[in-house]
C-alpha cells in the first residue's frame, strides 16, 4: 500500500513562490493501475518525482509499504528506490555510454546480482519486447518507440513493487501507443506491482483502475 498524505510542493521561481501541489491525498493499493491525467505544468511529473523520493516535498507524509519514507536519509532512500521503485521517465534517460543490454542490466547489477545473471535477465526481457536486435547497439541509434520499450525494460526488471511512469507513450504513434500500453499492463499484471502513469492520452483512461485529475494543485477522481 502506498498512502499520500497532504501532500504540497512550492517552488522558488525567479522571485515569487509557485504552488504547484496543494494538498494531495492519495491511496494506492498493491497491484493497482492508476493513471494521472491534467494538463502541462499542472503537476504530474512533480507528483511522480514526490513518489519515486526523487524529490522531497515542502508538506506531508509518504508511506510505501508502512515505511515512513520522509524520515528516511538521502543514501536509505537511494537503496528503497533501488529495491522497490521503477520509473520510465518522459524524456527516458537512458545511459549513452552503455548498450541496450547494459542500460537494461544496470538495476539488477546495482541490487547484487552477478553481472552474467543481469546480462541474462536484460537479454530475455528485450527478447519479449521485441528488441533482440538492438542489445548491443546504443541507445541514441534507436527509433523513439524503440528507446521508450528500452526504458520499460529497465524499469521492471527488478519487478519493482512501484512502477512510475510519466508519459512512457509521449512519442508514439496511435498504434505504438497501443503496444506500448499493452506491454506495461501484460508485465505488471504479471508481478503484481503498482502502476502509476502520467498521461495526455485520454483514450488510455479506460485501461487502469482508477484514473485522477491534477487540478489547481489538488487530484479528484476523474471517470469517463
Ligand atoms: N525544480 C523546479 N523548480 C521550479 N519550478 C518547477 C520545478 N519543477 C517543476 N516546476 C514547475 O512546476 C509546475 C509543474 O511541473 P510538472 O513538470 O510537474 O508539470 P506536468 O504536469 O508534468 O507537465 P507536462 O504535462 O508538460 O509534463 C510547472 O509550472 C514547472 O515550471
Ligand atoms: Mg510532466
Amino acid at each position: 500500500m502506498i498512502k499520500l498524505t497532504n501532500i504540497k510542493q512550492s517552488y522558488l521561481q525567479g522571485k515569487s513562490i509557485v504552488n504547484v501541489l496543494n494538498g494531495i491525498d492519495l491511496n494506492i493499493a498493491k497491484g493497482e493501475k492508476i493513471c494521472i491525467i491534467g494538463p502541462s505544468g499542472s503537476g504530474k511529473t512533480t507528483l511522480l518525482n514526490i513518489l519515486g523520493l526523487l524529490e522531497n516535498p515542502t508538506n506531508g507524509s509518504i508511506q510505501i509499504n508502512s515505511k515512513d519514507c520522509n524520515s528516511m536519509s538521502l543514501e536509505q532512500k537511494t537503496l528503497f528506490r533501488r529495491k522497490n521503485i521503477g520509473y520510465i521517465f518522459q524524456n527516458n534517460q537512458l545511459l549513452e555510454d552503455f548498450s541496450v543490454i547494459e542500460n537494461v542490466a544496470i538495476p539488477l547489477i546495482l541490487n547484487n546480482f552477478s553481472k552474467h545473471y543481469s546480462l541474462n535477465k536484460a537479454s530475455e526481457i528485450l527478447k519479449t519486447l521485441g528488441l533482440e536486435d538492438k542489445v548491443d547497439f546504443k541507445p541514441g541509434t534507436l527509433s523513439g518507440g524503440e528507446q521508450q520499450r528500452v526504458a520499460i525494460a529497465r524499469a521492471v526488471i527488478k519487478k519493482p513493487f512501484i512502477l512510475l511512469a510519466d508519459e512512457p507513450t509521449g512519442s508514439l504513434d496511435e498504434e505504438n501507443t497501443k503496444k506500448v500500453m499493452e506491454i506495461i499492463l501484460s508485465i505488471i499484471n504479471k508481478i503484481d506491482t503498482s502502476l502509476v502513469l502520467a498521461t495526455h492520452n485520454l483514450d488510455l483512461v479506460k485501461k487502469f483502475d482508477k484514473c485522477f485529475k491534477v487540478d489547481d494543485g489538488l487530484i479528484n477522481e476523474f471517470k469517463i
